[in-house]
């Protein structure tokens, strides 16, 4: 039997932590930097992260993700028996619904915009305000949500149960036919693990192929990391900092007020703050922001342009401690009409 001298695993360890160290270091050098990228100007406070292809999710397995799907698509999870994931989520629009507010449970009107899923699989925490911190986690909410499916779980247990055919799909994704709120909502989780964005123009040029953006999309590239500003927040594989930032939408004070990020820490930073969501396939997935209220990408565009929106406190409101403060890393950005339409030929781009 032959023994490794301690000194050479020392050695391998501290090779190992170097080639480890090594990988993520590489992956911020400029030889890594995907080519053709134009220059990066950022706001100070902003978080940067690279541009770049997504990285691969964990495979799912084949069943599971066949059962997820089923689930996704399936009214029974609903109290009504009317309502599935899939009626605000719908795959024909990128998972998204097309409406400013979804409608959920006996047509009532929710208070934010149903986001598309392709990318909710590389998201580390999900909702507009980031609640749920996993898929699994998450996929329950809406089941239970009065206003969206208001449904309940020992009911939905009971109706797949009862379905010889779903016996089978969790026998095939579990190894036996039980029917647990817990697989259940595995089962959602690989389903949507298993969606991406669809191959774009803007995919082909981050994987590296120079040419797959036009001279508008390119001009529209740079002013998104550079003049316009966008690339503060929207960056990374998913352009998106997975942070939360207050745009000045959050009617504050007013009937529709809704305070985002704040209802889940209660700091008072966090008031009106909502995750920056992924850009990935964003021109399928009109109106836009949490709140539906912006209908075009030329009106997102006009809108970071003017230096987003910064309501001013008025009166009582003056002594507010609450009162919302618009993102510092905002601010007017004077692009004329030819930039913006580049900037919006980029968004469709993507
Ligand atoms: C009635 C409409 C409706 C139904 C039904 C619905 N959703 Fe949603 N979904 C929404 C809305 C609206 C949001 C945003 C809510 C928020 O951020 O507070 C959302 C958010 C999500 C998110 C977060 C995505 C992200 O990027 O943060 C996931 C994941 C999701 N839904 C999955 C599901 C699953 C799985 C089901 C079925 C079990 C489902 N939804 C049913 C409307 C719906
Ligand atoms: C301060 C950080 C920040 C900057 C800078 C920024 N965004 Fe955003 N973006 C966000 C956040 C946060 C949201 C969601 C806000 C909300 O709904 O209240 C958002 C939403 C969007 C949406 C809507 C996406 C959807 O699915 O509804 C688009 C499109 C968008 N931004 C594009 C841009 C462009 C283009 C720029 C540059 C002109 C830009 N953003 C600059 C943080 C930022």
């Amino acid at each position: 039997m032959w023994r490794l001298h301690p000194d050479v695993l020392r050695a391998s360890a501290i090779g190992l932590a170097a080639f480890v160290f090594g990988a993520a270091w590489q992956a911020v050098t400029p030889e890594r930097v995907p080519p053709g990228l134009p220059p990066i100007q950022l706001e100070p406070g902003a978080l940067f992260t690279e541009f770049g292809p997504l990285p691969a999710l964990p495979t799912q397995t084949p069943a599971a993700v066949t059962l997820g799907a089923k689930l996704f698509e399936d009214p029974k999870l609903s109290g009504s028996g009317q309502i599935a994931c899939a009626s605000c989520h719908n795959r024909e629009l990128a998972f998204a619904d097309g409406v400013s507010r979804s409608f959920g449970h006996d047509r009532t009107r929710l208070t934010r915009n149903a986001p598309s899923l392709v990318t909710a699989g590389w998201m580390s925490t999900l909702f507009w305000d980031g609640r749920a911190d996993s898929l699994e986690t998450q996929a329950i909410l809406p089941i239970l949500h009065p206003d969206e499916m208001h449904g309940s779980l020992p009911q939905v247990r009971e109706r797949l149960a009862a379905d010889a055919g779903y016996r089978d799909a969790f026998a095939d994704a579990f190894g036996d036919a039980q029917v647990t709120d817990a697989r259940i909502a595995q089962a959602l989780a690989a389903f949507q693990r298993s969606l991406s964005p669809r191959r774009s123009r803007y995919s082909r040029f981050i994987a590296g192929e120079v040419d797959a953006l036009d001279a508008g999309q390119k001009r529209g590239l740079a002013l998104f990391r550079g003049k316009a500003g966008c690339a503060s927040c929207h960056n990374g594989p998913l352009l998106s900092d997975q942070r939360f930032h207050n745009l000045g939408l959050s009617f504050y004070g007013r009937q529709r007020q809704d305070l985002g990020r704040y209802a889940v820490t209660g700091a008072r930073e966090d008031v009106g703050a909502f995750r920056t969501p992924s850009l990935l396939g964003v021109s399928r997935t009109a109106p836009y922001m949490h709140n539906g209220g912006i209908p075009t990408l030329a009106g997102v565009v006009a809108f970071y342009n003017a230096g987003g929106a910064r309501p001013r406190p008025r009166g009582d409101e003056l002594n507010d401690p609450l009162f919302p403060e618009t993102s510092a890393l905002l601010r007017p950005r004077n692009l004329t009409r030819e930039e913006q339409a580049d900037l919006v030929a980029f968004l469709e781009a993507l």
